[in-house]
């Protein structure tokens, strides 16, 4: 054969494999193929406009794909805490459509009081089936900024104090969520710790109170959850906006983390052009032009990644390597999601998926105090009496984004009266809070209007109780603003609409007086001593009134514990000053600024620090049964792992500690056996304590069972902002088991050097 057709026929093998690959048509879904593979063979043949298209919003919760080669648009859906009403194309409004009523799960505070990974798992396996099953490909949530306030509006949404809880509490719902092909977008990053002037101030700390505190629940979430998208917030971080803050976006999320995942903004977080391009913003939504102004006429070409950027690219201000790192990870999502090769279809309102509701609400509700009042025991024709408006108040609607329209709430009321169905059960409202019932245009269809006084209504409270085998008082906070709700904090963390001066009257008339607090956040309790027991229960969703009664009840034994500190009063917290919350102007400053100067000493690691007594402490909760703690075990006396090491380090396990836990009371249930780590006295001030393990464990009556916590190096470390580097510190270390912070039943010594 000549040379020449030799390479004749060379030239056509290698056009013809070309050819093969490149067909301009739909790209198939080739599952032989990596995601990474596929990527790379989509990327260079996307036109300039197609990947620019791409970055930001075409509607107001979804972007477009590539309709010329068959790649579906990106659908977003809120929230943590289930799939939120379809709505119009760019409003707020839902849509009015008659298929999209979710399950209405817990709020993530409840399932962080569950201190259950398992929960966790399920709640996101279930949560992301209802948001395939809606075709959506984004989850916004979960939230996991740190309770640095109880006055927080959202939090409700987070999961508490600690960053540790937070960031072993999200890792099996973003895992959970993500086996149904649906990216979890963790949310928001970062220091984003309040409500007020959210979209204008700007939270200023040290780098060692960012790294210990405010950045872990992220890390963890990216790094052990794999978690695909992760939101930046409206804040300004050391006065950058955090939607394209470069330090939070390049250098630690993509570059110290190495997150291949979105960046996507919230919803009109993106405030500028130049840095929308070069800090590592992925995907900008929102629902004006720029962010924050009035619409214009398809205001989504207004935005900073819109035409704004084909401009700059067109005028040399910016070139497309930015553009092909944001389109290869938008690739990599959808790859990831709607055209994965393993196909999800998800599953909505199925049974399964209200009994886990159930099951979460119940495993979070935390029993605070019990003189023996509970569980409850109404005979047959015997009368329970429920006071307060929020064991009839409907809490699935409102709150802000994480509102959904569900297919039914059980309200408490109702959870007590399907477990007592031989006995009278009486309400009486006691209070009057918040009577409105819907929010973007979803009703609860229920009239909570009142025309009798404050002075009638307890009245009528206490005559109704007189006789009662039981009186439970059910009130908190509710999802209205300068409640429990998105935009707004709270001005004080005492309970409002005089519910006080009623459980105070309540409890002189009933020393076995019951009361329910349901919140989403701390709340003062200046009438514990005054009353029989307490419960905290949470925003349960759906099943919310069920398993609250499957605890009240004992047909659930309560394990929940407090995922944040219960203080006497919130001047007793951290926050003493303008400067440190809400936030000051200063001198030429364009936005507030606002100063983390209490560094890492939030929630328990402050009281302990200033030996402040609390009304009840991080990760309080007590059981039906009771629970005993043999002598700590650890697998070395020594270790040799003090010194330094690199910012993504530290995760080899370097000890195990053990205990065994027996069951010595008559009733099944489970204890949250919590390791904290106290630290050799040091010239750098640290906590007293941390906490670095917790482990749930069922036992029955009688029984006993051994607990075994890993711990890392990381468990030891300190941040050292000089050194951007983690410490260990040698000495003699202390390890702490008990049954809350402030309930250590067991400890032992190790030396590391
Ligand atoms: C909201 C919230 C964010 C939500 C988004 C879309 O402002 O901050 O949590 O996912 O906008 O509704």
């Amino acid at each position: 054969m000549t040379k020449r057709y030799t390479l004749f026929l060379a030239l056509l093998a290698v056009a013809s494999c070309t050819t093969a690959v490149r067909h301009d048509g739909p790209v198939y879904l080739d599952p032989a193929r990596s995601v990474e593979e596929r990527v790379a063979d989509v990327l260079p043949r996307l036109t300039i406009e197609e990947k620019v298209a791409l970055t930001h919003a075409q509607s107001k919760f979804s972007s477009r794909g590539v309709p010329r080669l068959g790649i579906p648009e990106v659908w977003c859906t809120d929230g943590p805490h289930g799939i939120r009403p379809e709505v119009l194309w760019d409003e707020w409004d839902q849509a009015g459509w008659t298929n999209d009523s979710c399950t209405a799960f817990p709020a993530l505070s409840c399932l962080a009081a569950t201190w259950d990974k398992d929960m966790s798992l399920l709640f996101g396996r279930s949560i992301g089936a209802e948001a395939r099953y809606r075709k959506k490909d984004i989850l916004l949530g979960p939230g996991v900024n740190i309770c640095r306030t109880p006055l927080n509006g959202r939090n409700f949404e987070y999961m508490g104090e600690d960053p540790f809880l937070a960031g072993k509490m999200v890792v099996p719902y973003v895992q959970g969520v993500q086996e149904n092909g649906v990216a979890a977008c963790v949310k928001h990053y970062a220091v984003n710790n309040q409500e007020t002037k959210r979209t204008a101030t700007s939270s200023n700390l040290d780098d060692r109170t960012l790294y210990e505190i405010y950045l872990p629940a992220f890390e963890t979430a990216v790094r052990e959850g794999g978690a695909w998208a992760i939101m930046g917030s409206y804040n300004l971080y050391n006065g950058q906006f955090n939607c394209h803050n470069k330090r939070l976006l390049l250098d630690i999320l993509k570059g110290e983390w190495g997150f291949d995942g979105v960046v996507v903004s919230d919803w009109g977080g993106c405030r500028d052009d130049d840095e929308a391009i070069f800090n590592g913003l992925d995907m900008e939504f929102g629902t004006w032009t720029n962010g924050l102004t009035g619409a214009a006429s398809d205001s989504y070409r207004n935005y900073h990644l819109a035409d704004p950027y084909l401009q700059r690219i067109a005028d040399g201000r910016a070139g497309t390597k930015e553009l092909d790192d944001k389109a290869s990870r938008i690739l990599r999502t959808i790859f990831r999601t709607s055209m994965s090769p393993e196909k999800h279809f998800g599953s909505f309102n199925s049974p399964e998926h209200y009994d886990a509701a159930r099951k979460i609400a119940a495993a979070g509700t935390v029993l605070l105090q019990n003189n023996g009042a509970l569980p409850l025991n109404i005979p047959d024709g015997g009368k329970l009496v429920i006071i307060g408006e929020n064991a009839v108040k409907k809490m699935v609607v409102g709150g802000g984004s994480s509102s959904l329209k569900t297919n039914y709430e059980i309200t408490p009321l109702e959870g007590l009266q399907e477990a007592f169905p031989n006995a009278e059960i009486i309400w009486e409202r006691g209070y009057v809070g918040d009577t409105s019932t819907s929010y973007n245009k979803v009703d609860t269809g229920q009239d909570l209007s009142e025309s009798r006084s404050p002075s009638q209504l307890l009245a009528d409270a206490l005559s109704a109780a007189e006789g009662a085998d039981a009186v439970i008082f059910i009130g908190g906070l509710n999802k209205s603003k300068g409640q429990d709700n998105e935009g707004t904090d709270r001005a004080d963390i005492v309970l409002p609409y005089g519910q006080d001066a009623v459980i105070e009257a309540l409890s002189a008339a009933i020393p076995s007086l019951i009361v329910v607090n349901i919140s989403g956040s701390p709340v003062a309790m200046p009438w514990a001593d005054k009353v029989a027991a307490i419960v905290q229960g949470w925003y349960g969703g759906s099943e919310s009134g069920r398993a609250l009664a499957d605890v009240l009840t004992g047909a659930v034994n309560p394990s929940g514990r407090l995922p944040f500190t219960l203080p006497k009063a919130l001047s007793d917290g951290p926050l003493k000053t303008a400067r440190q919350y809400p936030g000051i102007q200063e001198e030429g400053s364009k936005w507030w600024q606002e100063y983390y100067d209490e560094g890492v000493f939030v929630g328990y690691r402050w009281y302990d620090k200033e030996n402040i007594p609390v009304q009840f402490p991080f990760g309080h909760g007590l059981s039906y049964t009771s629970f005993s703690y043999d002598n700590a075990r650890l697998s070395r006396k020594a270790l040799a792992c003090a010194g330094s090491f690199p910012v993504d380090g530290g995760n080899e396990e370097v000890l195990k500690v053990s205990v065994s836990i027996s069951n010595t009371g008559g009733l099944d249930g489970a204890e949250v056996v919590q390791l904290y780590v106290a630290p050799p006295a040091g010239d750098v001030e640290r906590p007293v304590k941390e906490l670095r393990g917790f482990e749930k464990i069922s036992l029955k009556s009688g029984e006993s069972g051994m607990v075994t916590i890993p711990l890392t190096r990381r468990a030891f470390s300190r941040f050292d902002p000089d050194a951007h580097c983690w410490v260990v510190d040698p000495g003699e270390w202390t390890i702490h088991l008990g049954s809350s912070s402030a309930d250590l039943r067991t400890c032992a010594t190790v030396s590391i050097k």
